[in-house]
Formats: structure tokens, C-alpha cells, sequence
């Protein structure tokens, strides 16, 4: 039998970028399979189970039959409660005929840029930010224009940055608050001076909202409470993130008029509906208890203060030991005057060796990234906070590890006879 060639991929494909984190929990998992311990900080989704009544409040849905087609753009339920939980949130009135429901929040940032943006077009998206930005800008073949978020501004952007950015040709501005991969939060005052700025412009904008509902300090502060912006904007936020529900795939947006349709034209034609009993649970979510959801919260607060304290003191203690070897490094190879370097570098032609390299070939120094790494394994180039502390014997340790990570017992959802299904 002759092989034939089969035809190449699509052109559009090599425009299509990923989230990496996906292809690393896949690894992660493989490796859980073969009964390695793995600690999972790849993947932004809470280590808790979906709070008990929502699983009820599914299970019911099951049993009632709730397992066929529905709307596409979401069943009136839980079109209301979302219109209702987005109205009190950020304080104006949404129409439950502007909510759409979708399988996650992720359609929802693919679909708004593919269809609003054509080829020439400009969109403005904050950087370092959520890959699929990014991916989905280069896909629709617009260009992406990043807005840098300023460690020195506590993670989000100057004003004047956006200013600078803002043309004829921006097409959308994605904002996201509190933002991955930074956490980063938006003030009140730089939300209302970006509000003016894009009240004064053309462009449509994305507010990616997924983490509303999880500040630990501060307030939130969303574009759409401004005026005129509702207009404009595709609110996003979704169940994944507040309730824990990950794996339901359930997000949900307020679309002004005009992007209502297009938008549900796109989930007609890949995903058609989300489930109709995941809808269900997402009423529960957004109607019932609570207390679950805020418990989960105030935990990562207290992660987040622990780790944050963690890392300080870590980088306190290696900015004064080791690392103050490590910081001359730069100086001493990248870090030249360009005139000294110039003066030092050999004349054109010569046969003598720019100093620079000789010096890394000889090996007298590393790289910074080899001496990094060189620290990584050596554990008294970073000795831990209680280092005076008489450790645990070794096979102690581990048990407490082992314990610390056991898997968490899953909740089993009871499932009375059958007979109150359809
Ligand atoms: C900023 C941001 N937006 C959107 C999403 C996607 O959320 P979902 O899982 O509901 O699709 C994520 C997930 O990590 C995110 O971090």
C-alpha cells in the first residue's frame, strides 16, 4: 500500500497560541498516575470541592431530566439570577435579555475578539495577562497591543499607557481586575480615569471579571459602573472560579444589543448550549448560601499572606547571603559601561578574543541563571525561616507531608431511589 501524503494543517493554526498550564496538569497527572507526589501550582483553580448544595441542586436537575438541549443563550432561570448577582455587584441595572451563559468564561473572551476584530484592527490587553488574549488576537488576525502592568503601580497600568495606546484603529481594550497572573486590582481612581478614556473613544471593551468576588484587600471596582460603558462592554465573570466549579464549564456575560446575537450565533455553532442541569446548579450558586464560597476565600487570604510573608523573608535572606555574590555577577560580565565595553571589545579584524568571552570560556564565572540554579540545590545558600529549630527526623517529615496531601475525601452526593425522575 502507497503512502499518501495527507493535507497540511490550516494556515489560521499557526496564529493560535495556548495555556501552557493545561499541557503541565496533563504531565502532572501522568506522574500522580505513577504515584509521584506532585503539588499543584500550575493550573488557577481552587483546591476545593464545589460547595454541597450546588452538587445537590445538580443532582435534582439530573433527576428531573434536565439533560437535554436548552437555549443557547441560556435558560431564563439562570439568565435572571446572573442579571440579578451582575445588577447588585457592580451597581447598575442589567437586563436579563443581555445575559448569555457559556461553557465557561473562555468562550466568551474567543468569541468577543473574533467577532468584533478584523485583520488591521488593534487590541489593547494588559501585560503580563491571561494567554488567551493574546491567542485569540493573533487568530482573528488583529494585532495585539499590550499594555504593560507596572510592578511599581502595584500591577496595573498607567493611565498614560492607555492613553499612548488608544487610535482610530483600536478596535477593543481587554481589562481584567483582579487580574491573573499578577493580582493586580484595579483602583476605583484608575478604573474611572480609563472609564473617561474609553467613554471618549470607538472601541468595544472586554472586561474579564472572573475574580470579582475574590479580593483580599481593597474594593472592586468594575468599567461598567461608569457611565455610558454598560454600553460597551462585555461583562465576563462565571461560576468557575467563586464556587469552586472548575469542571462544570459555566460562565456567564452582560453583552450590550448589538454583540447579543453575534455572539450566540458562535455558540450555536460550536458548543450549542451549556447543559441545562449545570444551569441549575448555577442558580443555586448564585441564589443560595454563601458561606462556603466566602470560607474558601478568607483560606486563600490566608495563603496568599503566608506565602507572600514566605517569599519576602526568602528573598531577604538570599539578597543577604549568597545572592549579594550573585548580583556582582551581572556587573562583572553583562553589566559593562558600553564605553568601557567598546574600549575593551577587540578592533575589527583582530585575533583578540572579545574579554567577555574569554572569561566564559575559562569558566571563572557562571551564568547568573547557573548560579541560580546552583542555589536551588544547595540548601544552605537559603536556609529556611525557623533554621535554629531542631528539625523533624526525615521519615517523620514525610509522613506529615504525605498526611498534609492525601487527597481530599470527595463528597459523595446520595442518590435516592429513582423514582422521582423523568
Ligand atoms: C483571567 C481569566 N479569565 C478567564 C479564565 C477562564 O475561566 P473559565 O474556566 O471559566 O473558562 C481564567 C481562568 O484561569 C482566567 O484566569
Amino acid at each position: 500500500m502507497s503512502a499518501t501524503a495527507l493535507p497540511g494543517l490550516g494556515d489560521s493554526l499557526a496564529r493560535l497560541g495556548t495555556e501552557t498550564a493545561f499541557s503541565v496538569l496533563a504531565r502532572a497527572g501522568e506522574l500522580e498516575r505513577l504515584g509521584r507526589d506532585v503539588i499543584h501550582l500550575e493550573i488557577g483553580e481552587p483546591d476545593y470541592a464545589t460547595p454541597l448544595h450546588i452538587c445537590e441542586a445538580a443532582a435534582e436537575a439530573l433527576r428531573a431530566g434536565e439533560t437535554h438541549y436548552c437555549p443557547a443563550a441560556g435558560i431564563p432561570e439562570f439568565r435572571e439570577a446572573i442579571a440579578a448577582f451582575l445588577s447588585r455587584t457592580r451597581g447598575v441595572d442589567v437586563n436579563p435579555e443581555n445575559v448569555l451563559v457559556g461553557t465557561g468564561a473562555k468562550p466568551f473572551l474567543f468569541f468577543t475578539i473574533l467577532a468584533t476584530c478584523n485583520p488591521g484592527d488593534e487590541v489593547i490587553y494588559p501585560d503580563p495577562g491571561f494567554p488567551i488574549y493574546e491567542s485569540a488576537i493573533r487568530w482573528a488576525g488583529a494585532t495585539p497591543v499590550s499594555l504593560p502592568l507596572l510592578e511599581s503601580r502595584d500591577f496595573t497600568f498607567d493611565l498614560n499607557d492607555l492613553a499612548d495606546r488608544l487610535s482610530p484603529r483600536t478596535k477593543l481594550v481587554v481589562l481584567n481586575s483582579p487580574q491573573n497572573p499578577t493580582g493586580g486590582v484595579i483602583s476605583r481612581e484608575v478604573m474611572a480615569g480609563a472609564a473617561e478614556l474609553l467613554a471618549g473613544g470607538n472601541a468595544w471593551v472586554l472586561s474579564d471579571e472572573v475574580y470579582s468576588q475574590m479580593l483580599y484587600d481593597g474594593e472592586f471596582a468594575s468599567v461598567v459602573s461608569h457611565n455610558g460603558l454598560l454600553e460597551r462592554t462585555i461583562l465576563l465573570d462565571g461560576l468557575s472560579k467563586t464556587y469552586a466549579m472548575t469542571g462544570w464549564r459555566c460562565g456567564f456575560a452582560a453583552v450590550p444589543e448589538p454583540r447579543v446575537d453575534p455572539l450566540v450565533r458562535f455558540f450555536v455553532n460550536s458548543t450549542s448550549c451549556v447543559p441545562p442541569f449545570v444551569q441549575l446548579a448555577g442558580v443555586a450558586a448564585l441564589t443560595g448560601p454563601q458561606d462556603e464560597s466566602q470560607a474558601m476565600i478568607e483560606e486563600f487570604r490566608v495563603r496568599r499572606d503566608l506565602i507572600v510573608a514566605g517569599l519576602n523573608d526568602l528573598t531577604r535572606r538570599l539578597l543577604s547571603r549568597a545572592a549579594r555574590r550573585l548580583l556582582r555577577i551581572p556587573q562583572r560580565l553583562g553589566g559593562l559601561d558600553p564605553r568601557r565595553a567598546a574600549r575593551r571589545s577587540p578592533a575589527p579584524g583582530s585575533r583578540r578574543r572579545h574579554p567577555r568571552r574569554q572569561r566564559v570560556r575559562r569558566g571563572r564565572q557562571e551564568q547568573p541563571a547557573a548560579q541560580l540554579r546552583k542555589l536551588a540545590r544547595e540548601p544552605r545558600a537559603c536556609p529556611r525561616a525557623d533554621a535554629d529549630a531542631p528539625r523533624a527526623p526525615v521519615n517523620e517529615r514525610q509522613e506529615y507531608v504525605k498526611r498534609r496531601r492525601a487527597p481530599r475525601p470527595t463528597r459523595r452526593v446520595k442518590w435516592p431511589n429513582a423514582t422521582g425522575g423523568r
